[in-house]
């Protein structure tokens, strides 16, 4: 009799622990965060539209594997220079607006077209890290293990009445990435009268701050290249060219031609 108690007692449990699975797994699978996908590099379509969240400021995953760009990066690099540098600039950001909860709602392009606006306090950290976030979002999106070769599209026209040759274009450039003394980036903006330049920049300012708008540029600071290239930048800066992403290029020359 007590050994009928006890296989009941037992069935009872197994019954009711099954019945608790049951209904509970399907919710922990609904609740379990979605898998990284390389659709998420589609939101530099709202980075180019809608400008780049603070709310908090987010490290959007690589859109391709860090040894995609071997034609001019390592995957070493690749490695630390996102998972490392570009996050430390997210979380510098975020950590200095923590004491500014007003400030997430505004992007991080209008933070910087306005830098007088934010708490001087912070205004350095705002600009350096919100810089360096803006900037290294743009730089993995405008590269593509697909990428080189030949302008494509508008760009590829507007370059060359601009520059007289692609060739032209990719050396001044290169000059202009070579020149900058230190660390920083150089770009091909479109001004405000509507025109396109080669600029460039110190440390992570971004073109913005100065009403250009940055339709592409290359990171010259030491931790993009240092490891394959050591102190041969212009190998560099000649390399670059092997990866970028006519494509992407393209959605933002033509955002900027709506912007001007
Ligand atoms: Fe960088």
């Amino acid at each position: 009799m007590i050994s009928i108690l006890i296989k009941s007692f037992i069935w009872f449990i197994a019954g009711i622990v099954l019945v608790v699975v049951t209904i509970f797994q399907p919710q922990q699978l609904a609740a379990a965060p979605a898998p990284v996908s390389i659709a998420q590099g589609n939101q530099v379509q709202s980075v180019i539209s809608q400008g780049l969240s603070a709310n908090p400021a987010q490290l959007a995953p690589l859109p391709y594997a860090y040894n995609a760009l071997e034609k001019a990066i390592d995957a070493e690099t690749m490695k630390i220079h996102h998972d490392k540098h570009h996050k430390a600039y997210v979380d510098n950001l975020n950590n200095a607006l923590k004491k500014y909860p007003q400030l997430q709602g505004r992007t991080i392009e209008a933070m910087l077209r306005d830098l007088n606006s934010i708490p001087e306090d912070i205004r350095t950290t705002v600009r350096n890290n919100g810089g360096g976030h803006l900037n290294h979002t743009m730089f993995w999106e405008i590269m593509s293990p697909t990428g080189g070769g030949l302008p494509t599209g508008n760009i590829a026209q507007e370059i060359n009445k601009t520059f007289g040759s692609f060739e032209n274009f990719q050396k001044q450039f290169n000059t202009a990435g070579g020149q900058r003394f230190g660390s920083g980036w150089v770009w091909l903006v479109r001004n405000p009268k509507g025109q396109l330049q080669i600029t460039n920049t110190a440390n992570q300012d971004s073109p913005i701050m100065d009403g250009l708008y940055p339709i592409m540029g290359n990171d010259v600071w030491e931790h993009a290249y240092y490891l394959r290239y050591q102190n041969r930048r212009a190998d560099y800066l000649s390399n670059w060219w092997n990866v970028v992403n006519w494509n992407e290029v393209n959605k933002r020359a033509q955002a900027s031609r709506s912007s001007t």
